[in-house]
């Protein structure tokens, strides 16, 4: 695989070994095992042009856990903030000769444009309002190992509700493309000033109605309000959208059995989740940040080990 730009790209066996391979990572991760060699010699750098917690940290580790150098380049900090294009940035990075950009970028697109310019592997770790593929991946394998630890069999078949603001989402696009690959069924359940245009067309159904859907679901996929992509106008108060989307402790009640709670992160807690539902026992967010970096270790000993012809 010389790229990950994108789970529409990746065929069911592509996704079978990344989440096999990921599972074997958590032993390095759990540290039964020292540091992987494989991608030793190799260089990794974090291209972020957005803010990042998550990706960013655990790219930075998957690639040193699997003894590859990492090299982090923010927008603040570097010569973008001197008005360097996208396209400098990138084409300078890989003329130093580093095998594989992990790039994080507000524009929808930009990264499957910059796969174009370099001869290093392009991994996206988010690209606007687009896909987000690594996380679709872990959220996939932590959904995996949370059914496997309650003896509730595989994905296949299970209803996903993912819910809150789609329009501004990148992590719904991955999720519904990967959760549809791995036979599982997807609601989309947002107010309709937050519905993405064109949602009808995707593979999962949808409804402005949370409480309709919370005795159907296995899994509760809570994102993000992205106050910041936001001009005014898609939501009415902040008191309304927690009445009617919100993760309140009442709608926890009413999940049935064996249903987890997941939340990409960052939390608006008391907004999108409520505390004692992001904290409670049916909550996998932890789950999803720890299988973040073994599913990015494998993606990148996919994207890494076995090429050596980048440069
Ligand atoms: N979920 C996610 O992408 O988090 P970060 O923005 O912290 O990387």
């Amino acid at each position: 695989m010389k790229h990950l730009l994108s789970i529409a790209d990746l065929s069911r066996a592509e996704i079978d070994s990344i989440l096999t391979t990921a599972e074997e990572m958590h032993d390095v991760q759990n540290r039964q095992v020292k540091k992987l060699p494989a991608l030793r010699g190799r260089t990794v750098v974090n291209l972020f042009f957005e803010d990042s917690t998550r990706t960013r940290s655990s790219f930075e580790l998957a690639a040193k856990w699997l003894s590859a150098d990492a090299v982090n380049v923010s927008a603040k900090g570097s010569s973008v903030s001197k008005g360097e294009s996208m396209r400098d940035t990138l084409m300078t990075l890989d003329a130093m000769g580093v095998d594989a950009i992990v790039m994080r970028h507000a524009g929808s697109g930009s990264v499957a444009q910059a796969a174009g310019w370099v001869r290093a592997s392009m991994i996206n770790a988010g690209d606007g309002m687009h896909e987000h593929p690594t996380q679709a991946l872990l959220d996939a394998h932590a959904m995996r190992r949370h059914l496997a630890r309650n003896d509730l069999g595989d994905l296949e078949g299970k209803r996903v509700a993912i819910v809150g603001d789609l329009l501004h989402s990148r992590v719904v696009r991955s999720n519904v493309l990967l959760l549809n690959k791995l036979g599982a069924s997807v609601v989309l359940v947002a107010p309709p000033t937050l519905m993405p245009p064109g949602a009808e067309a995707w593979d999962a159904d949808s409804t402005a109605v949370f409480d309709d859907v919370l005795d159907d679901i296995d899994v509760a996929m809570m994102l993000r309000v992205q106050r910041e992509r936001m001009s005014g106008g898609f939501f009415p108060s902040e008191r309304e959208y927690v009445d009617a989307y919100g993760l309140t402790p009442r709608r926890l009640a009413r999940l049935r059995d064996g249903a987890c709670v997941m939340h990409p992160g960052p939390m608006n807690r008391g907004l999108e989740i409520s505390s004692l539902a992001a904290d409670s026992p049916r909550s996998i967010v932890l789950d999803q940040v720890s299988s973040g970096v073994a599913v990015r270790m494998s993606v990148l000993y996919h994207v890494l080990a076995g090429d050596s012809s980048t440069h």
